[in-house]
């Protein structure tokens, strides 16, 4: 890639709209906390835990997911993590974020949900006061557990439901479509708060359709297999429903074969608002500027194209309007001296 278009994307203020923060636990941070908590891990280095970041397909993923975040039991990992995620992300001219968390990998085993979200919420803030990066926290359910399942932990959140922006719904998609929490999701709703699927990334276009119309989601996680679909693809453009795509993500998974195939630039073609985010980056090799990167390069998008997509991050997240119109400014003088 000439180097031009790599230094633009590095100093272009970006937006991360979907980031599992579990997601961002590097090897050498895994082996940390296991040594920190006294957790035994199957891995004896950070090579081989490298190494075992070949995945067939999310489930794969999954698996070795929920095993790496076993090593996270106290608020202090929790704040810690949050705090190196950011500042990693600082590197890469992240002005914004909101982030999940997925607090029933963490209840099962034990640890307190006070304890996971205080100390994520006070990662946050310190990201903000360090960083100026300001940001939401989303609260996702898990859709391989049951509905009933996602109640409790919903009711769980009651006391933080002012500092959550609203809840989202991960984890293996095949299987358990989004009607499955329909009722839960309403629920949400009902409390205020903004809500958040993932939604064809391995699950068919019908998934994205029950997303859309039975949880009425505010902003779609994926939404690659929408592409089968061209009245949905319709569906999707008329409503301007924002899609974090996630292209390093869906290479690792598999979701896409080659990264010259990864249907962002005919999803912009088609009109889709569409943004780009890393999802779990340190199972996927990348973080913010990696995945601009790939796009660019396999797809050969352009600064305008790129202008595009960080402008829609802008649009697409939850920031109230004084913030917002703070992050178009920047974002209008980076272009206009870029
Ligand atoms: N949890 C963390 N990353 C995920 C992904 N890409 N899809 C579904 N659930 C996830
Ligand atoms: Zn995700």
């Amino acid at each position: 890639m000439a180097k031009s278009i790599e230094s633009f994307i590095a100093g272009l203020p970006k937006t991360e709209l979907h980031l599992h923060i579990e997601g961002s636990l590097e090897p050498e941070q895994m082996m940390m906390f296991a040594r920190r908590n006294g957790v035994n891990l199957p891995y004896a280095s950070v090579e081989e835990i490298k190494a075992a970041y070949s995945f067939k397909d999310l489930q794969e993923f999954l698996d070795i997911y929920y095993q790496g975040m076993s090593v996270l039991q106290t608020r202090q990992d929790f704040y810690d993590l949050t705090v190196a995620y950011l500042k990693r992300v600082h590197a890469d001219n992240v002005r914004h974020v909101e982030i999940f968390f997925d607090p029933q990998g963490h209840t099962e085993r034990g640890v307190p949900f006070e304890d996971v979200i205080e100390g994520i919420l006070d990662g946050l803030a310190f990201g903000e006061a360090e960083w100026g990066i300001s940001s939401h926290l989303i609260l996702s359910f898990l859709r391989h557990l049951s509905e009933d399942a996602a109640f409790e932990t919903l009711a769980q959140a009651e006391p933080y439901l002012d500092r959550i922006l609203g809840v989202g719904l991960d984890s293996s998609e095949l299987g358990h479509p989004p009607s499955k929490f329909a009722r839960v999701f309403a629920a949400a709703r009902d409390k205020g708060l903004k809500l958040f699927a993932h939604a064809g990334e391995e699950g068919p276009p019908e998934y994205v359709w029950e997303a859309l119309d039975l949880l009425n989601i505010d902003r779609m996680d994926h939404g690659n297999r929408s592409m089968e679909d061209p009245d949905l693809i319709k569906r999707l453009a008329t409503d301007q429903m924002a899609l974090t795509v996630c292209p390093l993500s869906n290479l690792k998974l598999c979701v896409v074969d080659d990264m010259q195939n990864h249907p962002l630039k005919r999803m912009m073609d088609a009109g889709l608002k569409v943004t780009v985010n890393s999802d779990d980056p340190s199972y996927f090799g990348g973080y913010m500027n990696d995945n601009y990167g790939a796009v660019t390069e396999a797809l050969s998008l352009s600064k305008d194209d790129l202008a595009v997509i960080a402008r829609n991050g802008i649009e697409a997240s939850f920031v109230n309007e004084d913030r917002r119109a703070e992050l178009l400014d920047e974002l209008d003088a980076y272009l206009a001296m870029a």
